[in-house]
């Protein structure tokens, strides 16, 4: 029996696959850092859409027209799946990708609010998001199938993803929008906060020390990296055997030297990040 097969124990390192990920913008790095830890040994081509970044405010046309953009140019890469790496792209636009491509597997994220509950003691949880996604038809879906198990504190945080994107953590700026965002979720109790977009992670420290130490960040990256890996093992055709370690290739329609800034701090190797070109005439 081939060591990729799906009745393996092994854990699937990925070899011979290539997967997109894309979001907005640097947010969905904390996704693809726990795509490379749970398959080592995938090619990963990350794109960043930072020339159009925040989407959390956008309307859902532009999003559905910038997630198709990216998936086409994924698709064009040869890449036998897609991680949608970010809430308010996932929530607005993953059922029209699926359409679009109904044979490339589409992995999408939205804010833990399952696991949330589980590990809750109070089952006061706060959600963190963009106004985008809060608004949104899959999100208000959600909440309705979780709500009669916890208390539900859904805190919109508009800026919060934009601030995030410009690269510089320390800004004043940064610090008033986390103080004002985390106040009424301080102010309710909760023992538990989703982080509901794909950037915040970054500030993850900062939310922290804003909410204090007992409460819980709930983050689903390394969930959705194993769910990634589960649904991709059986798409292996042709596995290479002398591979060591997987490429990953980043893309950008913003700043190629931004990107690589960001990823090299949050990733911890190098990285080379390329221009791509936006779609747009
Ligand atoms: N990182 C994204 C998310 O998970 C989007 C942030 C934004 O572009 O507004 O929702």
């Amino acid at each position: 029996m081939s060591a990729l097969s799906a009745h393996s124990t092994t854990p699937f390192s990925g070899q011979g696959i290539r997967v997109g990920v894309f979001d907005s913008g640097v947010g969905g790095l904390s996704v693809l850092k726990a795509i490379r830890q749970a398959m080592p040994l995938a090619d990963l081509i990350y794109v960043a859409d930072s020339g159009f970044a925040p989407y959390g405010e956008r309307s859902d046309a532009f999003i559905s027209e910038r997630s198709n953009e990216i998936s086409g140019f994924l698709q064009s890469q040869g890449v036998h799946g897609i991680v949608v790496a970010c809430n308010t792209a996932t929530a607005v636009a993953v059922h029209e990708l699926r359409q679009l491509w109904p044979h490339l597997p589409i992995i999408g994220v939205e804010p833990g609010i399952k696991p949330a509950i589980s590990q809750s003691r109070n089952k006061k949880i706060g959600v963190l998001a963009t106004p985008g996604t809060l608004a949104s038809q899959k999100f208000k879906s959600l909440v309705t199938r979780h709500e009669a198990d916890a208390e539900l504190h859904l805190q919109a945080c508009p800026g919060l993803a934009r601030t995030i994107e410009s690269g510089n953590l320390n800004r004043q700026e940064l610090k008033t929008l986390i103080a004002q965002f985390c106040a009424p979720l301080k102010d309710a109790g909760v023992d538990t906060v989703v982080l509901g977009c794909t950037h915040y992670p970054f500030v993850a420290n900062q939310l922290q020390a804003s909410l204090g130490k007992d409460v819980y960040l709930l983050d689903t990256a390394q969930a959705v990296a194993k769910h990634t890996a589960a649904i991709l093992q059986n798409r292996v055709i042709t596995p290479s055997t002398d591979v060591t370690r997987g490429e990953v290739t980043f893309w950008t329609t913003g700043d190629p030297a931004l990107l690589q800034q960001v990823a090299e701090s949050w990733l911890g190797w190098q990285v080379v990040a390329h221009q791509m070109d936006s779609g747009q005439d």
